[in-house]
C-alpha cells in the first residue's frame, strides 16, 4: 500500500501553518491530547478514518497519533479536502489518500485502502467508510464497495469485521443510516453516534453551519446577503442556524418544512414558512439542510426567478435534483470556481453552488475551528471510550456518555475563561423531592 496520495506534497508548509492556526483555537482538543500523549490508550492501533480532510481534523488525527495510534485517513466527499493539510499529515507520517477533486473510482479506492489496512477502529463522517464494509460483508453486490474491496488488496473482510472494536460517526445523516442498519439487524460491530452529543449538534450543526454555510455562499458568489429572500430548506439543527445567520446580514428569511413542529418553531423563530412551491417563486437564494432526497425539484426549479441561487449544506449532493436541473436546461457552463450557470429552456438562468454538494467545505474552509474543538474532543473521547470498553459494547448506535459530554462543556467553559454556578446541597435535595409545594 502506498504511505500516501495527495495532492502535492510540497503544500506542506502551509498545511502546517492552517493546523496551527486550528490548534490555537481548539483548546480542549489540545488538552485531551496532552493526556493521550501520556496515557497512550491507542498504543499498537490502527484507525481507520473517512473525514472531510481539513485543518480541523488534523488537530484530531495528531491528537490520536499522540495517544499512540496509526492513523490511516480516506476523505467523506470527494471535495472537500483541502490538499495543503493533507500534504502536512502526509509529511508527518499520516497515511492520507486525499485530494480536492476525487473521481468516484479514486473516492472509493481511498476508502478500500484505508479498508486494507485492517483498522481496530473506523472513524465516519456520513459513513462512507462503515457502509462500504457492510456492503461488502452482506454481499449486496454494490459496484462502489466492490472498487473498495478491489482497491484494499480483496481483504478478506470477515477476519476485518471480526478485528474492528468499534467505529464512531460524526454527522446526522451518518447516524441515520447507521441507526436503520441497527433496526435491520445488519450491523456487524459497535458505533458510537457523536452527531448526538449535545456538545456536537447544538453547536456543530446550529452554529458551525450556519456561519460557514453563509461564509461558503458569500466566498463563493460575492453576493450581498441583505435584501435577499433567503429560502432556507430544512428547520433541523443546521438549517436553525443558517436561517439565524441569514436573518442577521439581513435576508429576509423563508422556512420550509415537513415536520409540523419544527415548522411551528421556525413561525415563532420569526420566520416566514411556507411550501417549497410558493417559496420557489420569491426566493434570491436557496440553501437545503435536511439531510433528505430532491428536496428542489424541476417543478420548484421552474417557477425560480431569473438569477435564482442553489446552494446545499446537507451531508451528501441529493438534496437538489441535479437530474431535474440539467434536463430543464439548454446549456450550463462555469463562470466561477463553484458557481455554474444552468440557462433553462424557459430561458431564465439559475445558479449552482459547489456542484450541490456542502458549500461550507467546498466553498469555504468549513466549520470554524472553535466548535470542531468540541465535536472533535467527542470524537476523541469515543474513540478511547471503544477502548476501553471493547468487549462490553453490542452492535448498536450508542450516545457518548452524559457525563463525557458534560466533561467537554465544562473543559469548554474553562478554556473561554467562564465559570459558572455550582448546585447547593438544599437544591440538589429540593429538585430530587416531591413533599414540597403550596
Ligand atoms: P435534523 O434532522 O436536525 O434536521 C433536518 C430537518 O429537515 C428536519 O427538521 C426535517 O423535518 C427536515 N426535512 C426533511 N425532509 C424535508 C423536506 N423534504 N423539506 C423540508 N424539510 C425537510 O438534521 P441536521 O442535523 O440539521 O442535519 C441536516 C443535514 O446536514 C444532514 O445531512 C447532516 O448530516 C448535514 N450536516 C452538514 C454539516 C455541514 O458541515 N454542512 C454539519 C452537520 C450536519
Amino acid at each position: 500500500m502506498e504511505e500516501y496520495l495527495v495532492k502535492d506534497i510540497k503544500l506542506w508548509q502551509k498545511g502546517e501553518e492552517l493546523i496551527y492556526w486550528a490548534e490555537r483555537h481548539m483548546p480542549v482538543l489540545m488538552k485531551i491530547k496532552e493526556r493521550f500523549s501520556r496515557e497512550k490508550p491507542f498504543e499498537g492501533l490502527k484507525i481507520g478514518a473517512s473525514l472531510h480532510v481539513t485543518k480541523e481534523t488534523a488537530v484530531l488525527v495528531r491528537a490520536l497519533v499522540a495517544g499512540g495510534a496509526e492513523v490511516y485517513l480516506a476523505p467523506c466527499n470527494p471535495l472537500s479536502t483541502q490538499d495543503e493539510v493533507a500534504a502536512a499529515l502526509a509529511n508527518e507520517g499520516v497515511h492520507v489518500y486525499a485530494w480536492r477533486g476525487m473521481s468516484f473510482e479514486e473516492y472509493y479506492s481511498a476508502i478500500g485502502k484505508v479498508m486494507g489496512i485492517k483498522p481496530d477502529i473506523t472513524m465516519d463522517d456520513g459513513a462512507d467508510l462503515v457502509t462500504t464494509i457492510h456492503k461488502i460483508y452482506w454481499n449486496t453486490g454494490d459496484k462502489d464497495a466492490e472498487m473498495a474491496l478491489k482497491a484494499s488488496g480483496s481483504i478478506d473482510i470477515k477476519s476485518l469485521v471480526k478485528k474492528i472494536k468499534g467505529g464512531t460517526e460524526e454527522t446526522t445523516t451518518g447516524v441515520n443510516r447507521l441507526r436503520t442498519m441497527e433496526r435491520e439487524g445488519i450491523l456487524l460491530y459497535p458505533i458510537i453516534a457523536v452527531n448526538e452529543s449535545y456538545t456536537k449538534y447544538l453547536f456543530d450543526n446550529r452554529y458551525g453551519t450556519g456561519q460557514s454555510t453563509l461564509d461558503g455562499i458569500i466566498r463563493a458568489t460575492n453576493v450581498l446577503i441583505a435584501g435577499k429572500t433567503v429560502v432556507v430548506c430544512g428547520y433541523g439543527w443546521c438549517g436553525r442556524g443558517i436561517a439565524r445567520r441569514a436573518k442577521g446580514l439581513g435576508a429576509h428569511v423563508v422556512v420550509t418544512e415537513v415536520d409540523p413542529i419544527k415548522a411551528l418553531e421556525a413561525v415563532f423563530d420569526g420566520f416566514t414558512v411556507m411550501p417549497l412551491e410558493k417559496a420557489a417563486e420569491i426566493g434570491d437564494i436557496f440553501i437545503t439542510a435536511t439531510g433528505n432526497i430532491n428536496v428542489i425539484r424541476g417543478e420548484h426549479i421552474v417557477k425560480m426567478k431569473d438569477g435564482a441561487i442553489l446552494a446545499n449544506a446537507g451531508h451528501f449532493n441529493v438534496e437538489i435534483s441535479l437530474k431535474d436541473l440539467k434536463e430543464l436546461s439548454v446549456k450550463r457552463r462555469k463562470i466561477r470556481d463553484y458557481v455554474e450557470e444552468y440557462e433553462l429552456k424557459n430561458g431564465k438562468k439559475i445558479y449552482l453552488l459547489c456542484e450541490g454538494r456542502l458549500v461550507n467545505l467546498v466553498a469555504a474552509e468549513g466549520h470554524p475551528s472553535e466548535v470542531m474543538d468540541m465535536s472533535f474532543s467527542n470524537q476523541a473521547l469515543a474513540v478511547e471510550y471503544i477502548v476501553a470498553n471493547e468487549g462490553k459494547l453490542e452492535p448498536k448506535v450508542y450516545k457518548i456518555p452524559d457525563e463525557l459530554d458534560i466533561r467537554v462543556a465544562e473543559l469548554k467553559l474553562e478554556s473561554m475563561g467562564i465559570r459558572i454556578d455550582k448546585l447547593t446541597e438544599e437544591q440538589k435535595k429540593y429538585l430530587s423531592s416531591w413533599k414540597v409545594g403550596t
